[in-house]
């Protein structure tokens, strides 16, 4: 039997565990009790377990050493938002649900632990050492700056890695297909932040003040072109506010304006440009008597899928699924802190497809995903270390 067969076998443990995390889903770096099922779970299949590693996360390994570490991630936190599902594993905590389905990427993970533990046991696992990385808040920074991943390289998660992989679930990807691509596959995004500080003054004598909101809305304007005119067409880049705060009654000129927004990136000298852009666009506005402060701070950096890495979890998936069950990826601008471990060692991240008949948008109240991809997803990690263990050099 191959991996997935043997997945196939356990379905029903990776459904319940899914459904489990879903109903009782936890905030970014408050994953304690998802963390203590992992660890436990981990625990039993023989793993040596460090818990608390970048605040919540959990660390699993086995092997013999004597070959390469090879780490597979899995992001363990759900969102602030209320599920509106009506399925009878919905969401238990009001106001916190499992939309962008990090609940699947536990039990995937957790499911990869137990076929590597079976391969281990059975001595069918190349030596070296697999790292399981169960990651605490992928989807927020903590008031430091710094998500999961950032605390668990911080923590000695990656010390000694070779490689590095993970995987996404998509709820808008036909199921049970693997998408794969080599480079880059996820944006790099950074926030900023603009106040636009003018003078306030009576609303019918706009003479005697600096109008803020006018200035920010030509701010925003003005940002409009920095994608269309001054990065090359063939680049890819995306500059959006989503916030604008200012201004205290309808007839008094507002004094100050605060915007913030998102700048995604593939290549750095992309990102220069953008940042550049944005900066110049705003502070133009000085000439018209406003104060202005631009600041920028720094997100995610872009993923970009290793070429050896990414061509071994090809190979993986085509074993698994075969041709027709290994698509090209599209890359998109959306960011994964998954780039962040990928810093650390080579690294690639693939997507699995999860849609329903009728599919769910991440980050939405009614997100959900097809459960029946769980074995697949558990295979393809193990298939993928057990690959890397056997074939990716060892880092010195
Ligand atoms: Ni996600």
């Amino acid at each position: 039997m191959n991996r997935l067969q043997r997945a196939r076998g356990f379905h029903e443990d990776l459904v319940a565990l899914r459904r489990d995390l879903h109903r009782n889903p936890e905030l970014s770096f408050q994953e304690y009790r998802t963390a203590a099922q992992v660890a436990a779970r981990l625990e039993a299949l023989g793993y040596r377990v460090r818990r608390g590693v970048g605040i919540t996360g959990v660390v699993g390994e086995l092997g013999t050493g004597g070959g390469p570490v090879v780490a597979v991630r899995a992001d363990m936190d759900a969102l602030p938002i209320h599920e509106e599902g009506e399925h009878e594993y919905r969401s238990q905590v009001p106001g916190v649900m499992h939309a962008c389905g990090h609940d699947a990427h536990v039990a995937a993970l957790v499911g990869a632990a137990r076929l590597l533990a079976e391969d281990f046991r059975a001595g069918r696992l190349p030596p070296g050492t697999l790292r399981l990385l169960f990651q605490p808040s992928e989807e927020r920074m903590d008031s430091e700056g710094k998500s999961g991943a950032q605390r668990m390289v911080e923590d000695g998660a990656m010390e000694g890695v070779a490689a590095v992989v993970g995987l996404h679930v998509g709820g808008h990807l036909p199921s049970g297909k693997v998408f794969v691509k080599e480079g880059p596959l996820m944006a790099g995004s950074d926030e900023v932040k603009v106040v636009v500080r003018g003078k306030s003054a009576h609303a019918a004598l706009p003479h005697e003040g600096v109008d803020s909101l006018v200035l920010a809305a030509q701010g925003i304007l003005a940002v409009q072109q920095v994608v269309s005119r001054r990065i090359s067409p063939m680049e890819h880049g995306v500059v959006t506010f989503g916030v604008v705060r200012g201004g205290v009654a309808p007839n008094v000129l507002a004094g100050e304006v605060t915007l913030s927004g998102t700048v995604r990136y593939f290549k750095g000298e992309v990102r220069e440009r953008l940042h550049r852009g944005v900066r110049e666009a705003f502070e133009g506005l000085r000439a018209q008597g406003a104060q202005v402060t631009v600041e920028f701070s720094q997100g995610n950096p872009p993923v970009v899928n290793h070429p050896a890495v990414t061509a071994l979890g090809r190979e993986a998936a085509l074993r698994l699924v075969g041709p027709e069950g290994v698509w090209e990826a599209e890359p998109m601008m959306g960011a994964e802190d998954f780039a962040i471990l990928a810093r650390q060692a080579p690294g690639a991240f693939f997507w699995v497809g999860a849609a329903l008949p009728e599919p769910r948008e991440h980050h939405t109240p009614r997100f959900d995903l097809d459960e029946e991809i769980l074995p697949l997803a558990a295979a393809l990690l193990a298939e993928w270390a057990a690959e890397l263990l056997a074939r990716f050099p060892e880092t010195t």
